[in-house]
Parts: structure tokens; C-alpha cells; sequence
């Protein structure tokens, strides 16, 4: 039994705000497929920050769609499956890539400004240019898409009376029938969640949970993603009973700005696309020792050769330069990266950024069908916590906010279907207390999070060997005794909560690189430096952490 239930079943449903749908997360996932579903359920959608605070608040880049007439579906296709290193599933890339340009609309539809073309290109969108992709053919909104897209979701999320949005609730736990010992099929009953504001933690019965709760790039010491990043949704199904896929597969972004005071800013693939480029501290073009797209080279081949610069010339950083493009044109297409580089002291027309990889994007996750569905009744998955098959061993860049678009669409779709079959929600039993903390261990979970997060920099990042692997195995083994303890001891915390989850997704993905006998895509094993003939997705079974 992994959850605090307490023997007494006194819970029952709020009579103000009655849901048939939790949703979990409020990134573009969560508040897409919460909008939609508002049309034919009650949805009740629970986030742990502030709403806007999510992965996609902070892309920059865009989304990558087929719209000119110059691309094709089949060209974005034919991308996806090259950068996914032969793990992609090639019927779910058909249907995202051709799904998109509906979805897009839709959003221009609900207010999204995408930057539009410049000298007579009527209301056509301007497209950019990013590694991996043959054509042009990410939509943007200046260099700050994913702000402009929670602007317009939320708006409208919070116009909608069928939705009630709780920030600062903290989803803990799935409830299900198992972990009840009811009998019959496994299914999914509810939820416990942290009130951030009361301390208290709530039994929400929910017969159908939708986990949208993005990736885990916390895990790492240095990435690109903010705090919300701790592999809750994955750490929460795989303690339900559900299996997770592919988790080896970080993908590490090759640029994001080195520099103390904005150690997670990004630095947008976009730059490369307009003639960036990545250089030495000697300012030579090192890239294309490894691959003739040199600074457009997919991720993975492009952070590789990075690591491995930085590590043959001991150098901290290397540099993105972009000063070829001048004021006028960095100021307009970048404004954002622009400024705030310059508050920091950095002038990108004059001088080249300074950059590193860091961890980005988790391919892996829990296993899910296009509609959100997952081995689990009455749960689903969207977005970035889940594995539907798209990106395979490397995600092309754009891709992801496409994914979570295409699938919140289709699991509303499918709704109708899924609220038919549903259970009513019934009583689930209250949570079980635990002491008090002290100061203490407060202290402990701290030092607790900072050893993960530097030990998952330190063996397993974007070269790997076993040795390696296994020492954060054993190291992880112990830390996550030790937060085991705290969490059936004390009384829970946000940061207790997240330290757990983000405990067992280290161990996930570690476990995960150590059964891959090759190098694949973002799995790199100087052991195995092969591809094994057949591409094979990692299966980690509950119990098998
Ligand atoms: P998120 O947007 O991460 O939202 C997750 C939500 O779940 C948050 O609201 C969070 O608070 C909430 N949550 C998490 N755990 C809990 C819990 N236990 N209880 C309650 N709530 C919880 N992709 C692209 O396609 N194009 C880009 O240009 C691009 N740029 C990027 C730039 C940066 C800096 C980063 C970090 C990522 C970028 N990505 C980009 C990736 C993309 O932004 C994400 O993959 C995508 O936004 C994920 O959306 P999501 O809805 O799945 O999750
Ligand atoms: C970027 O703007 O470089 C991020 C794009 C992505 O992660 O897809």
C-alpha cells in the first residue's frame, strides 16, 4: 500500500463544485483538453503553482505544424521518424503531424497572436526554422509562444463556468480500486491532493483522472525546465499499478544560457535557425566534425558534441553566435532573449552567448494512446508525462506542444464514450495523518534533492557508461529509503511530496538506461555503443523499482 489511506471512508463529494472529470496540471494539455471537455462534462482542474506556472509558460520556440505549401505532411513526418531514431511509432506520427494544422486553428480561433509574416505576407504566419526540420514550419509568437499560449487558454479556461480551476494543490496520489482491495478490474477512484493554502491534504473521488502534469527535468542539476518539473504524474501512475515506458530517453537541450543569475533560461533552437551558430571559446565551428548539419543537427547529435568539446577542452561553456544578424533583426524576432540577455550583461548582436546542454524534455512517461488512454480505467495521460510513441528516442524540436494539442483534442473527442462507461464517484477513505515535522529534517530534504539532482548531472547524463549507472543505482537506492521514511513519518510537505516522486523518476530512468544495450538516440553508452537491429520501447513494470 503506497498511499495514506485511513480506515475511515468520511469523505464525501463537495456540494458546491460536483465534477465527473479531474484534471490534473495547467499547462497546454490540461488546460486544452479541460476547455473541451467543458462542453460536455463538469472538470475539476487541480495545479500546484500559480496556473500559469508550467513547462509550457516558457517555450519559445513555437509549434511545429504543416501550413505553407512549400512543406507536406509527409515531409514532417519523414523528420519526426529521423530524429526519433527508429523508435517512433510511425501510425502516431501520421496522425499528430496531419491533426495539426485543425488544431491550430483552432487556437488562432480562441485568440492565439502567432507572429504574422512580414512584407506582404498577408495574415500568413511566419514559420522558423529549427534543428531536425527540412522545411520551415514552426508557428510562433515572437520568442515567447508558450506565454502567449497559457494568456489565451487560461482566459477562456477561466471564462468557462463547467470548470473550476484549485492552484496550490498538490496531487499526491491516485486512489484505486486495488490499493481499496476492492475486487474486480483495477481502476482509478480518486485522488489525494495537498491544499497548499489550508496544509491540509483533501480525498478527491473522482472516477476519471486526467494526469497532464509534464516532465521531470528536476532531476537534473542544470535544466531548462522550472521548479513544477518533478515527475509527478509518472511517479504517481507507477506507484498505481501502471507501467512506464522509455524513460532513459532525456532529451538534453544543446543550448541554454551559462550564467549564474539565469542558470535554467533557454537559449531558442530558433537562434540556430537564423544562422546561429555554436562555437569554440576560439570561436571555431566545432559542430560539424560530427555531423555535416553542424549547429542544426538534432538535439542529441548537437548536445553530444558539446559534451564532448567542453570535456576534451575543459571548458566550462561554449558559445552560440549570432551576431551576423544584427540589432535590428535579433531586437524584432527575439525580443524577449534579446532583453533579457542584455539585462544580464550579454549583447547578443555584439557578443556570442555563452551556453550549455541541459536536461529538457522527458520522451518517456506513462504509456498512452492518442486519446489519453492509458492500461488503467479511468485514467489518462497527456502531454509531456506521457508515451505515446512520437518522439521515439529524440524528440524533434516543436513537436511536444503539438502532441499535447492533438491528444487533449481527441481524448475530449472521446469523452462522451469514456463518461458513459463511468462509475458514479463514491466515498474514498480520508487521509491518514502523519507527526509533526521539525526543522531537522527539513534540512534533510534539501541535501536529499540537491544529491539526486547532482548525482543524475554526474552519471547519468548525456554520456553514460554502466559503471556509471550503477553507481547512481546504489546511490539512489539509499535516498530513496531514507525519503520513504520521511513520507510515513512526518506530515507532508510540497517539497517532501516532490522530493519522492522526484526520487523514484531518477531511479526510473536510471534503471531504464541500464537494460538498453545500444546507443539510440539520447541514449548514449560507451558500452554499447551500437544499435541493436531491432528498436525495442524499455517496459519498467510496477514493482520491478
Ligand atoms: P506542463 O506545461 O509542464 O504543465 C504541467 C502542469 O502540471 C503545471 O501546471 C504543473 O504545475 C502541474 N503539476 C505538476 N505536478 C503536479 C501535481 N503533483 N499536482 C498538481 N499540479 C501539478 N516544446 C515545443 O513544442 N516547442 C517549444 O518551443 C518548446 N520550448 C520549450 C522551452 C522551455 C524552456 C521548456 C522547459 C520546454 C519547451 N518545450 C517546447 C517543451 C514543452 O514546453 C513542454 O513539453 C510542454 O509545454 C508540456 O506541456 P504539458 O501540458 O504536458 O505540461
Ligand atoms: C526551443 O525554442 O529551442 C525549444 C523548442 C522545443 O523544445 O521544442
Amino acid at each position: 500500500m503506497t498511499g495514506r489511506c485511513s480506515d475511515q471512508l468520511s469523505y464525501r463529494p463537495s456540494q458546491e463544485f460536483t465534477a465527473e472529470v479531474v484534471v490534473v496540471g495547467s499547462g497546454i494539455g490540461g488546460l486544452s483538453f479541460a476547455l473541451k471537455a467543458s462542453r460536455q462534462a463538469r472538470v475539476l482542474l487541480l495545479t500546484k503553482k500559480n496556473a500559469a506556472e508550467s513547462n509550457t509558460n516558457y517555450a519559445q520556440g513555437g509549434i511545429a505544424c504543416v501550413t505553407s505549401e512549400e512543406d507536406s505532411v509527409e515531409l514532417h513526418v519523414r523528420d519526426t521518424l529521423a530524429a526519433g531514431a527508429g523508435l517512433c511509432r510511425e501510425e502516431v506520427v501520421r496522425q499528430v503531424v496531419r491533426d495539426g494544422p485543425a488544431r491550430v486553428a483552432e487556437l488562432v480561433e480562441l485568440g492565439v497572436r502567432f507572429t504574422e509574416r512580414e512584407n506582404g505576407g498577408g495574415n500568413l504566419p511566419d514559420l522558423g526554422k529549427e534543428a531536425g526540420h527540412s522545411k520551415r514550419r514552426v508557428l510562433h509568437a515572437g520568442d515567447i509562444t508558450g506565454k502567449e499560449l497559457e494568456r489565451a487558454l487560461l482566459s477562456a479556461v477561466r471564462a468557462s463556468p463547467n470548470i473550476r480551476v484549485r492552484e496550490d494543490m498538490v496531487a499526491i496520489d491516485l486512489i484505486t480500486s486495488k490499493k481499496l482491495k476492492k475486487k474486480g478490474p483495477d481502476r482509478v477512484l480518486g485522488l489525494y491532493a495537498l491544499d497548499g493554502a489550508t496544509h491540509r491534504v483533501e480525498a478527491i473521488p473522482a472516477p476519471m483522472v486526467v494526469l497532464a502534469t509534464g516532465g521531470c527535468g528536476k532531476c537534473y542539476l542544470y535544466t531548462t525546465n522550472p521548479a513544477i518539473a518533478t515527475g509527478d504524474g509518472v511517479a504517481m501512475a507507477y506507484r498505481a499499478g501502471v507501467s512506464i515506458a522509455n524513460m532513459e530517453f532525456v532529451q538534453f537541450h544543446p543550448t541554454c544560457l551559462f550564467h549564474p543569475a539565469a542558470p535554467t533560461f533557454l537559449i531558442s533552437e530558433a537562434l540556430r535557425g537564423e544562422g546561429g551558430v555554436v562555437v569554440d571559446g576560439q570561436g571555431r565551428d566545432f559542430t560539424r566534425k560530427t555531423d555535416p548539419r553542424g549547429s542544426l543537427a538534432p538535439r542529441d547529435i548537437l548536445a553530444r558534441a558539446i559534451d564532448e568539446e567542453m570535456k576534451e577542452s575543459g571548458a566550462a561553456c561554449v558559445f552560440l553566435d549570432i551576431r551576423s544578424r544584427g540589432t535590428e533583426f535579433l531586437e524584432r524576432r527575439f525580443p524577449a532573449i534579446t532583453s533579457t540577455l542584455r539585462g544580464l550583461g550579454i549583447d547578443p548582436a555584439h557578443q556570442p552567448i555563452p551556453v550549455v546542454p541541459a536536461a529538457h524534455y522527458q520522451c518517456g512517461g506513462i504509456p498512452a494512446a492518442l486519446d489519453g488512454t492509458t492500461q488503467l480505467a479511468g485514467l489518462l495521460a497527456l502531454g509531456e508525462v506521457s508515451c505515446t510513441g512520437l518522439h521515439g528516442a529524440n524528440r524533434l524540436a516543436s513537436n511536444s506542444l503539438l502532441e499535447a494539442l492533438v491528444m487533449a483534442h481527441r481524448a475530449a473527442e472521446s469523452l462522451p464514450a469514456k463518461l458513459a462507461r463511468l462509475p458514479k464517484p463514491m466515498t474514498v477513505p480520508k487521509w491518514k495523518e502523519g507527526k509533526a515535522h521539525d526543522a531537522d529534517e527539513l534540512v534533510v530534504i534539501t541535501h536529499n534533492w540537491k544529491e539526486i539532482r547532482q548525482l543524475m548531472w554526474d552519471y547519468v547524463g548525456i554520456a553514460r557508461t554502466q559503471k556509471r549507472l550503477l553507481r547512481a543505482q546504489s546511490r539512489l537506492r539509499l535516498l530513496q529509503q531514507e525519503v520513504q521514511e520521511f513520507y510515513w513519518d512526518f506530515r507532508v510537505t510540497a517539497d517532501l511530496l516532490e522530493l519522492r516522486n522526484l526520487a523514484l523518476c531518477a531511479a526510473l530512468i536510471v534503471e531504464s538506461a541500464l537494460r538498453r544495450h545500444e546507443s539510440r538516440g539520447l541514449n548514449a553508452n560507451a558500452d554499447y555503443p551500437r544499435l541493436q537491429r531491432r528498436a525495442e520501447d524499455t517496459l519498467l513494470r510496477p514493482g520491478e523499482i
